[in-house]
């Protein structure tokens, strides 16, 4: 892996807490400048100054607000970035949720709105940025759980969440990540930006909230640590190892196989329109 970041800039998602927390940690140890891009800016003001704590006179950390639930703080973030001036060079889209029912604030089921269409209008956005700044990479933590779908439909995706654990549609954004990351590579082609899609492994972050508290008591010493959790993310955004790739999928720093049907490109064509239609103002 890179250890010399200095003068790199990354912009990570939902990098309050979890693996999101641990991955702008060491992207800054490393000395990158790094944009922690969160909902909350208590909780992200919070991790910022815990995170400096650790970094020392390390990299440089700023808040970046962002709800990917809502389309125009969406905008409004990556319009706050690209006043900047900065380049980019590392995108690491890893905010989400699992186990929560609801709606979105731009009225998309909650997990396919958060996970899918917040960071594929916020992706969309910074391309141009991203291709300015090539060599870049965007980083899309997905989730093994994207095997369990069978059949993928944009039928139900602008409906709260149906399923009694919110698990079905966790399983379907997650599908929906892959499908993204299939379709952007292939738009990036030669453009020295390269895409990546991975599992973090089962990890002990907050994204088990919902779960009843005797349960994640038993199961927490059988999870990874968020550090642990953070080392796939952090290898597809440095790794010299992986700097050929683009459009793969990756678990324990190594690639591995998807579902069959986040292997369909007609079907990562349509997500793309879709989602495309749904976020042209
Ligand atoms: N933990 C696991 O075992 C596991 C397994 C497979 C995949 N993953 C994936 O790994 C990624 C990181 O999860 P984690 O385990 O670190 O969970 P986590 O501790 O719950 O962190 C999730 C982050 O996403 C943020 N977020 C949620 N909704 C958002 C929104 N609308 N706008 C902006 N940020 C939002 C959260 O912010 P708040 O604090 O404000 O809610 C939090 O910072 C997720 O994509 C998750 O699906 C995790």
């Amino acid at each position: 892996m890179i250890q010399d970041l200095r003068g790199r800039v990354a912009i990570v998602t939902g990098a309050n807490t979890g693996i999101g927390k641990e991955t702008s940690t060491a992207l800054a140890l490393r000395g990158a400048h790094v944009f922690m891009a969160c909902r909350s800016q208590g909780k992200a003001e919070k991790a910022r100054q815990e995170i400096q704590e650790v970094i020392g006179g390390q990299g440089r950390l700023e808040v970046l607000p962002l709800d990917l639930g809502d389309l125009e703080s969406v905008r409004l973030a990556a319009q706050q970035f690209i006043n900047r001036g900065l380049p980019l060079h590392m995108l690491i889209c890893n905010a989400g949720l699992a186990g929560q029912k609801g709606i979105t604030r731009s009225g998309f089921e909650l997990a396919f709105g958060t996970c899918h269409i917040g960071h594929f209008l916020f992706t969309r956005l910074l391309m141009d940025t991203l291709r300015a700044s090539a060599p870049a990479r965007v980083v899309v933590v997905s989730s093994k759980a994207h095997r369990h779908v069978k059949d993928f439909s944009l039928e139900q995706v602008r409906q709260p969440t149906r399923s009694t654990g919110g698990i079905r549609e966790y399983a379907h954004a997650k599908l929906a990540n892959l499908l993204f990351v299939s379709e952007l590579s292939h738009q990036l082609e030669g453009s020295g930006v390269n895409v990546y899609a991975l599992h973090p492994g089962i990890v002990a972050s907050d994204v088990w909230r919902s779960a009843p508290a005797l349960l994640r008591g038993i199961i927490k010493p059988f999870m990874m640590t968020p550090e642990q959790g953070a080392a796939t993310s952090l290898w597809c955004a440095t790794s010299a190892d992986c700097a050929q790739e683009s459009g793969l999928y990756y678990e324990d720093c190594k690639r591995s196989q998807t579902s069959t049907l986040a292997r369909n490109r007609q079907l990562a064509q349509e997500l793309w329109d879709y989602s495309e239609r749904c976020t042209a103002r």
